[in-house]
């Protein structure tokens, strides 16, 4: 049509305009439902219907047809004779869920588990679950998951899936992985951060362990890299059984991806062609379904009623990592006769999850990258286009089951001239600091000779470093300082686990567990729009503490459990039940590393001043200034920054000078998410490398005490602040 360099452009004509586009989108809507209903009565019957017998029987046919099966031996011998091999083969072949299975089978479970690691939670939970199935047993016992908070393993459990977060730690307590006979690294052409690191760490491993097999899967062919990295050890192809698929530009660039995917949707949907549809957006924003329907009723989808009526049901799917997993389950499932299914995705249905049956892909060409910005300081995710391998990967996904198309919105010459030809790995583009503390923990001295198969830019290195140094976990000739040490024990960003660390000699480790513990869980309000959000904002404004975000959180926990953990209260307060349980299970496990560490929990009662001044000794460095009614500055670098309007401190008409955040948002402005007022002179207390209280005229000096390699990123962190009174309590 109107977007495609396709062939049958004539049958734009057929789309006539301005016809009635209300009842259209009304009429989707319908169609939508009816799908959806249709979908799940079908499930319940099939469910129903089908013994456990015939399920066994379908899934082990299902094992036995996919590309991996006709291998099998071939790949158990190659893994028998070398102790490092990498697996190659497209998306779909069977590696994720089988090659766990055929390790087992061949026997080497009896001595350790075979561990498999993910870079997305959503894969090693889904993944762990269909495995399970396959072995007919259930989830957590055989065949289990770890994700960070997240243990469903137990001493039966010989096949694990676990995110590569969870099997660096694990290296932490257990430098050689004794547990493991074998380890899978999957996904590994995703380069993300903790599988590089992993790469460093395993080739070490595996010299000193000969009874340790070593697999690493790439779903894209570029697999050289890695056996030279390993030291040219064998690449074993699994043949592909890939059909061709059409691939389709935009002629011209796309203002509005999601109208332009909506559109484009509905065209190959009222095409008569069969098969089911799978789109690639760049973020949850953009799939949530809402915004999908709201697309459908806007007036650009100029299609002719009559199409719709006759048009057979879409059921329309999102799946990004945060859905709940009984939502994201349904992608797997098979739609009823005459319903085509129509998968929103972000680029975890690139390789992650392999859903069967598309035909068509359109992709956006966009994603959402962690890319460290120096000028916040610290990470960003923000939507970045794709490279030309992730855009390859994406239409491949079209041509699993027959001959497919892949409609791209966007022109071939972005394609060629705008698009690297791979995404830079993580390793490259993002904050450090974890991994710095947990490779100095490990003992390795000289960060920089590390053995990363790419190394990150020394810039970031030092800046990580330097993030630490600033915390107290680094001293300034580099080295972990106890504080550090203490650090490294828990899964958290370093400043949280600071807050967590300073916080027992402050007299307030209890309170500040449970922020912590909020803080490590996403969304605990929401927003219904119906009745109306400023419902669920006046009930939130009941928990609101008026200086502080943490605070807030922290009345929340505390009268959650002063109702005895209700989730009718929950419910009554517009408050996720689920994440609230969450919350309370990352407290417990916090609270256990703390008892281990020797941390004593303690509460200050009703003395929250010491609270804001405990999270201010560990966010210092997110400082902000008052510059005008409701306007912040960073105090360091003067960029503006913004309350966020669901803040405690938004419109409340109470503006402390100085406040600190936990994070910054970018979205239209750059937000402020969580903050806490702070008092000027803490500031100033805690964080001396940054900050001197300016006495009328005379500044005080602070002594420079950097390290040497920090001295210039000090020179335009160091400010003064404007010391108005010497009294304490004025500034606020
Ligand atoms: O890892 P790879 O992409 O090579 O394939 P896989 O993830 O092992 O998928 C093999 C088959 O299992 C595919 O046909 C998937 O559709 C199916 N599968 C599933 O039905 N449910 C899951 N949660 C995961 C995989
Ligand atoms: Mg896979």
């Amino acid at each position: 049509g109107i977007l495609f360099n396709n062939e049958d452009e004539k049958e734009d004509t057929s789309f006539e305009k301005n016809i009635c586009r209300f009842f259209m989108g009304l009429f989707l809507i319908f169609h939508v439902f009816r799908a959806e209903q249709k979908f799940a009565d079908h499930m319940k019957e099939k469910n129903e219907a089908s013994s456990e017998f015939a399920k066994k029987k379908t899934l082990l046919e299902q094992r036995q047809y996919l590309p991996i099966f006709a291998v099998r031996q071939q790949l158990l011998n190659i893994i028998r004779d070398n102790n490092i091999v990498i697996v190659v083969g497209e998306t779909g072949s069977g590696k994720t869920t089988q090659l766990t299975q055929y390790l087992h089978e061949d026997g080497y479970t009896s001595y350790g588990m075979v561990g498999c690691t993910q870079p997305r939670r959503v894969a090693a939970m889904s993944v762990a679950k269909r495995v399970s199935e396959e072995m007919n047993s259930n989830l957590g016992e055989e065949v289990g998951y770890a994700i960070r908070f997240e243990d469903c393993t137990s001493e039966k459990t010989v096949i694990k899936y676990m995110t590569d977060g969870i099997l660096l730690r694990e290296s932490l307590r257990e430098s050689d992985l004794d547990h493991y006979s074998a380890v899978i690294m999957d996904e590994a052409h995703e380069r993300s951060l903790n599988t590089d690191v992993l790469f460093g760490l395993l080739q070490e491993v595996v010299s000193r362990r000969s009874d340790l097999k070593l697999i690493v899967t790439s779903a894209t062919m570029d697999s050289d890299k890695f056996a030279g990295f390993f030291g040219n050890v064998p690449i074993f192809n699994i043949p592909g059984r890939t059909f061709p698929v059409d691939i389709l530009f935009s002629k011209v660039p796309q203002e509005d991806y999601v109208e332009a995917a909506v559109k484009q949707a509905l065209q190959i949907h009222l095409s008569g062609m069969m098969g089911d549809i799978l789109i690639f957006m760049p973020g949850q924003e953009d799939i949530e379904v809402r915004r999908f329907f709201t697309s459908l009723l806007q007036p650009q989808c100029n299609m002719r009623l009559e199409d719709l009526e006759n048009a057979p049901p879409l059921a329309v799917l999102p799946i990004y990592s945060q859905l709940p997993s009984d939502l994201q389950a349904k992608i797997f499932q098979k739609a009823p006769d005459g319903v085509r299914k129509c998968i929103v995705a972000t680029n975890i249905a690139e390789t992650s999850l392999t859903v069967d049956g598309i035909m068509f892909v359109v992709d956006a060409g966009y994603c959402k990258l962690k890319v460290f910005n120096p000028r916040i300081g610290m990470d960003a995710l923000q939507v970045y286009p794709i490279s030309q391998a992730n855009a390859n990967q994406r239409a491949g996904r079209a041509g699993r089951t027959g001959p497919g198309q892949c409609y791209r919105l966007y022109t071939q010459s972005a394609f060629k001239n705008e698009m690297l030809t791979t995404t830079i790995p993580e390793i490259q583009r993002t904050n450090l600091a974890n991994v710095v503390l947990l490779l100095k923990s490990l003992g390795v001295q000289d960060l920089l000779l590390f053995h990363f198969m790419d190394p990150p830019p020394e810039d970031n290195m030092l800046n990580s470093m330097y993030q630490l140094w600033i915390l107290g976990a680094l001293d300034n000739t580099g080295a972990l300082t106890p504080t550090g040490r203490l650090m490294v024990e828990f899964p958290l960003d370093p400043a949280l686990s600071k807050m967590l660390i300073v916080s027992c000699d402050m007299g307030c480790s209890a309170d500040i567990l449970i922020i912590v513990s909020m803080l490590s869980v996403p969304s605990i309000f929401y927003r219904p729009k119906v009745p109306s959000v400023h419902c669920s904002d006046q009930v939130r404004e009941k928990f609101s503490v008026p200086e502080s975000d943490h605070l807030t959180y922290l009345n929340v926990y505390l009268q959650w459990k002063n109702n005895n953990y209700s989730s009718i209260w929950c419910n009554d307060h517009f408050i996720h039940t689920k994440a609230m349980r969450k919350v309370r299970e990352v407290r417990a496990q916090l609270k256990d590393i703390m008892v281990q560490q020797k941390i004593n929990l303690v509460s200050c009662g009703s003395d929250w001043d010491v609270i804001r001044k405990c999270i201010c000794a560990a966010y210092f460095h997110q400082a902000a200034k008052l510059k005008g009614i409701g306007e912040y500055v960073n105090v360091r670098t003067g960029m503006p920054c913004h309350l966020h309007p669901t803040s405690a401190l938004f419109g409340m008409g109470y503006t402390p000078d100085y406040i600190i955040y936990h994070e910054l948002v970018m979205t239209t402005k750059e937000y402020m998410q969580c903050v806490t007022a702070v008092d000027g002179e803490w500031l100033a207390e805690l964080g001396p490398m940054f900050y001197s209280i300016k006495h009328a005229g005379k500044s005080r000096q602070v002594s420079n005490i950097l390290p040497e390699y920090h001295t210039q990123h000090i020179q335009c962190a160091f400010v003064t602040l404007d010391h108005k009174t010497s009294h304490k309590g004025q500034f606020l």
